[in-house]
């Protein structure tokens, strides 16, 4: 009987967070100031003007790089991960995680990019990371690049738009890939590389101010290229540094349904998979995908490549494929007139069909599925949900207890639908949620923005006294992992 009934052994259940959000230490152990530092949170920030919070001035930035202290920037303070790391690697332990995804700042090892030796403090904090981690039985997963790079490089050499951003890059994916070549097997390149097309600053450093509306189409494009030639560079340092680990690229996975079975929706939204696909394909196929070639040209979009760029896109692609879920979106070639919803990550037209998370975000279970079939009918290699999860506000009560029902019903019923992919025949090497425990949100720095298994108490504003405790879905999840899916 070759019916495959459930997880495979050696499933990799555990949980996914980023440097800049959790860390905090944002001065110590020699780090030099990166992008994630400068992110404000704003209060009451209505849905409309989540855009808006993405983008950031060069005034902003000199604010920011002369505040000498936390206390307008959360990420500055993250959770206070630097100095509790093991507390909460024992958590972790505790709910049987067999890997945590992590990602390296990269300010801690080149404070501002371009120094020729890496700092000794920065690598000695990820190697007790690592140590504490594969301590406790768990596996790390480390992306390189997270959402950060170092300020100096976005002031000197217009962050990712810069060539020779690609050749600082290179020097720090060396430079930790040997340093920890004993300790990782499991690596990411560029998180959510396809972002840089809707926050160009936190993924690439641009600063959209700096350019004129009719170039910035093309500035963005070209760092990504430059992105894609450093994503494919570390493949190559990988694979003969690390000829045992495997290394994966990260795409935020937005499904795209039509809004309805006229031909025009289906192409609409066919389009649109096609063009979340794009980011990927250059790093699994090697090359740019031909659609792109009538868009650049339709935007007038150029790119410059070195010579020799090709040979590197084409030579160096990597092993898996991971991704981010969330959500399902919905097109119309009549969305004009549609209801909307407006998630800050990416909106569209309503679905009907579906409830919304506080913030505005799809839930689509089923979505999943679907998603992880398509990327395995289309690329047949092994992929890796590295990010899925909801965030809401928590309610604690005097004995401390969050009973966080909402939170068990997503990822139950997205783990259901994984396994049912996971039994299609989807090649799938694990699963870590976003994120196991509460910390800064990416997009608008609040803290009450939950998503954890275990909370944390602070508040927007950095009150609290950082104390873990363990919400239901703590134990909920403990559970999962410990009968490897078979209860759900
Ligand atoms: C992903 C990012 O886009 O979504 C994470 O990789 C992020 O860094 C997550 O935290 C959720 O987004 P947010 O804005 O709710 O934190």
């Amino acid at each position: 009987d070759l019916a495959i009934t459930g997880f495979p052994k050696g499933f990799l259940w555990g949980g996914a967070v980023a440097a800049n959000q959790v860390e905090g230490g944002w001065n110590v152990g020699g780090k030099g100031l990166s992008t994630a530092d400068m992110a404000i949170h704003k209060k009451n920030l209505k849905r409309e003007e989540y855009e808006k919070h993405y983008k950031i001035t060069d005034e902003q930035i000199a604010d920011a790089i002369a505040a000498t202290d936390a206390s307008a920037y959360p990420k500055r303070r993250g959770i206070d991960f630097y100095h509790r790391f093991r507390e909460d690697i024992a958590l972790f332990a505790e709910m049987n995680f067999k890997v945590l995804r992590v990602s390296i700042a990269w300010t801690r090892i080149f404070p501002t990019g371009v120094e020729e030796q890496p700092n000794e403090e920065g690598l000695r904090f990820y190697d007790e990371l690592f140590d504490a981690l594969r301590s406790n039985g768990i596996e790390p997963l480390v992306t390189l690049s997270h959402y950060e790079m170092p300020i100096y490089l976005v002031n000197n050499f217009a962050g990712w738009n810069g060539r020779k951003t690609v050749d600082c890059f290179e020097k720090f994916a060396v430079t930790v890939l040997e340093r920890y070549k004993d300790k990782v097997k499991y690596w990411l390149t560029f998180n959510e590389i396809d972002s840089i097309i809707r926050h160009p600053f936190t993924t690439g450093g641009i600063v959209p101010d700096r350019f004129s509306k009719d170039e910035i189409e093309t500035v963005i494009y070209q760092a990504l290229h430059h992105q894609f030639v450093a994503s494919a560079l570390a493949v190559k340092h990988c694979r003969r540094l690390c000829p045992e680990a495997k290394i994966g690229c990260m795409l935020t996975r937005l499904l795209t349904y039509p809004e309805s079975c006229a031909p025009e929706d289906i192409l609409l939204a066919y389009r649109e998979n096609q063009l979340n696909y794009f980011f990927s394909d250059v790093q699994i196929r090697g090359r740019y995908p031909r659609h792109m070639t009538r868009r650049f040209a339709e935007k007038g979009i150029h790119i410059d490549m070195l010579p020799g760029d090709e040979e590197i896109l084409q030579q160096h692609t990597v092993d898996f494929l991971s991704f981010s879920y969330y959500m399902s979106l919905v097109t119309s070639v009549n969305a004009d007139k549609m209801d909307k919803v407006g998630g800050n990550i990416a909106g569209g037209v309503k679905n009907p069909y579906l409830k919304t998370t506080e913030w505005d975000w799809q839930i689509d279970p089923v979505g999943l599925r679907i998603a992880l079939n398509d990327m395995y009918d289309r690329y047949q290699i092994p992929l890796f949900v590295v990010e899925n999860g909801m965030g809401a506000v928590d309610q604690i009560d005097d004995d401390h207890q969050v009973n966080d029902d909402y939170r068990i019903a997503f990822f139950q019923s997205h783990l259901k639908e994984m396994k049912e992919a996971v039994k299609d025949g989807v090649e799938l090497m694990g699963y870590t949620s976003w994120a196991p425990i509460d910390l800064i949100s990416a997009s608008t720095s609040e803290m009450n923005k939950r998503y954890g298994f275990i909370y944390v108490d602070q508040d927007n504003d950095g009150n609290g006294t950082l104390v873990r405790y363990r919400k239901k879905s703590f134990y909920w999840y403990q559970d999962v992992i410990a009968t490897n899916g078979e209860t759900l």
